[in-house]
């Protein structure tokens, strides 16, 4: 190894990200006696997991004697139209409830029912109340659940350091990280003999969103340049429920709970306008017979469960169309409604987060005036293609968990199933990652070349004197995507997309920061746009490519889902790893699915 010339680090195995997946996956190495250090951008305890805040999808059985593994399996199938790795559905399914069970042991302190076993409750796309939750905190549980579990078993933990890129060794095998410490702008190196990437997702190319600071799609961009493969990153979630007023916090995440605890959409002629699609979008998934759609609506709601609680898709293109057409709210959303169908008290135990955002940012009391809610971008289902059993991806040595991998949700994940592949999942990766570094198939060197280009980049904006300011490149990449790639698409508006992201490519090249490096917020954003790009542009790629509307994929050109393009993923790969180099798209068949699988698909039909 030639000596650093920066802080140097070495780890058997290296996470990047310290959401769930991230920590799950630490705890596993930990376990298993081999060195782990994690590095995050952000604090620990500040991961976008606590976003996912009505709850953990796993089929317990606890409120619905009759959920099992199978029909939660059916669910996550249909809820991503089919476009999941089946695998990974189906490993999801069955080993969610251990890890429920598991996070209990090490303190969460779920919700119960009156005789004391976990509560679980309704969501969307869900057939069973099946969701474990704290409140509406569960994904604020889950992280500090796990984080006490990493800081007691004594794993080194270094925040707002910012990864800017993978290392390989000179076979091709990845070797570890460059990153530079937010606070002072000082480069440091970690040499690890397997990394976990479970960096999140990349909501911020996206003017309204969910997501907060951090998810600028970092793992997914240094993925693909490490020569992995990205999927299915067409396919974008906008969560129905997000603030639009005010202004300063629209996208703001409010939690799918609500409608799973009773509340209810309302336009602005006070309609129910939710159960005028049931048909229509069943129709447009499917192009199938309308009495199909009905017992299809029947079965999916065991002819109980509102239409409020459909997938996330399809109640979020049904505001959509509401608003269009004139039937929205003053601020261009819609209503929820909880106060007139549940009491205060019920409202202020079971959703406490939801009546202190709404009281304290818009002044509105939820336990008696309608929320005003619209789309905002949450989740990505695209991501690193990954093996299911072991979270592996294409290069040596590199796994992907949680958000920044992509093939279990499909083309649209159901709420509540994020949680759970966290945990699932980082298990998984976390195991794979030790058992490969215990084969001794670790890396032979670490390319110093790979770290100097990728810190000479990040130093070039301090050299250009008069370059673009970033945040007015972040600000009309938001724009520009919000507009062009957003919850509905056209192929003019994708063309136009683009061909607008390869004048982005020239913008950044010339980006100018003033300053010093220590704490430049800056300089930092400097850092992201390059990741925000790349995955910018492979989302409009597969856009452009997947002719058809399917989950968070609709075009208004191509309103159905096709048989045909139901058959593939479409993968991206980068030439050179350079984060410029051309991206080249293609067809990726769909795993086959075994005859067993496929016959728990068919019952309920
Ligand atoms: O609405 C929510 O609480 C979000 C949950 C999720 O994204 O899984």
């Amino acid at each position: 190894m030639t000596t650093s010339p920066y802080e140097h680090h070495e780890y058997d195995v290296l996470i990047i990200g310290a959401g769930g997946a991230g920590l799950r996956a630490a705890i596993e190495a930990k376990q298993r006696g081999l060195s782990v250090g994690i590095v995050t951008k952000s604090l620990l305890g500040k991961a976008h997991t606590v976003m996912a805040e009505g709850g953990m999808a796993a089929a317990m059985g606890n409120v619905s004697s009759e959920d099992n593994w199978r029909v939660h399996f059916r669910d996550t199938m249909r809820g991503g139209k089919m476009l999941n790795n089946y695998r990974m559905a189906e490993l999801h399914a069955k080993e969610s409830p251990d890890r429920v069970r598991e996070l209990e042991q090490w303190g969460a302190l779920f919700d119960r029912t009156k005789d004391g076993r976990i509560l679980q409750r309704d969501f969307g796309g869900h057939r069973y109340a099946r969701l474990a939750h704290v409140g509406d905190r569960t994904g604020l549980e889950l992280i500090r659940t796990l984080q006490q579990k990493v800081v007691s078993m004594g794993t080194d933990v270094y925040m707002e350091c910012k990864v800017l890129q993978l290392v390989h060794d000179e076979s091709g095998r990845v070797a570890g990280a460059v990153a530079y410490w937010r606070p002072t702008g000082e480069f440091v190196t970690f040499a690890a003999k397997s990394v976990v990437l479970a960096s999140g997702g990349v909501g911020k190319s996206w003017k309204f969103t969910s997501n907060s600071w951090e998810s600028t799609g970092d793992g997914h961009a240094m993925a693909l340049w490490a020569g992995a493969e990205l999927i299915d990153m067409e396919c974008i979630q906008f969560h129905p429920t997000g603030m639009v007023w005010p202004l300063s916090v629209r996208g703001l995440l409010v939690t799918e709970g609500v409608r799973g605890d009773g509340g209810v959409l309302r336009n602005s002629d006070g309609e129910r306008f939710m159960f005028n699609y049931v048909a229509d979008m069943f129709r447009a998934e499917t192009a199938e017979s309308e009495e199909e759609g009905d017992r299809w609506y029947e079965d999916h709601n065991a002819g109980r469960r509102p239409p409020e609680l459909l997938p996330r898709d399809e109640v979020a293109r049904a505001i959509n169309t509401e608003v269009k057409a004139g039937r929205g709210s003053p601020h261009g959303g819609v209503y929820l409604d909880i106060g007139t169908r549940r009491s205060a008290e019920y409202i202020r135990r079971r959703l406490p987060s939801m009546y202190h955002q709404f009281m304290e940012l818009a002044g509105v009391d939820i336990t008696r005036e309608a929320m005003e809610i619209g789309p905002t971008c949450h989740y990505i289902m695209g991501g690193v293609k990954v093996d299911a059993d072991t979270a592996a991806t294409k290069v040596a040595g590199l796994y992907a968990a949680g958000e920044v991998a992509g093939g279990m949700h499909g083309a649209n994940r159901l709420g509540g199933n994020s949680l759970s592949d966290l945990v699932v999942f980082g298990r998984r990766a976390g195991m794979a990652a030790s058992d490969y570094v215990e084969g001794g198939s670790g890396p032979s060197g670490f390319d110093w070349g790979e770290v100097e280009s990728a810190v000479s980049r990040a130093l070039a904006p301090f050299e250009n004197e008069n370059g673009e300011n970033p945040y007015d490149i972040q600000r009309d990449l938001q724009e520009m995507m919000q507009a062009n790639v957003g919850i509905i698409r056209t192929g003019d508006e994708i063309e136009f997309a683009i061909n607008e992201l390869e004048t982005f490519t020239e913008r950044v090249k010339n980006i100018s920061v003033k300053g010093g490096r220590a704490y430049n917020p800056g300089w930092n954003l400097a850092t992201d746009l390059p990741s925000m790009l790349t995955v910018s542009k492979c989302t409009s790629r597969g856009a452009r490519e997947r002719k058809e509307s399917r989950g968070g994929h609709t075009r208004e050109d191509f309103p159905k889902a096709s048989a045909e393009y139901g058959t593939f993923n479409l993968a991206h790969t980068i030439a050179g790893g350079a984060w410029d180099g051309e991206i080249t798209t293609e067809r990726s068949p769909l795993l086959t699915m075994p005859d067993e699988l496929k016959a728990l698909l068919e019952e309920g039909k």
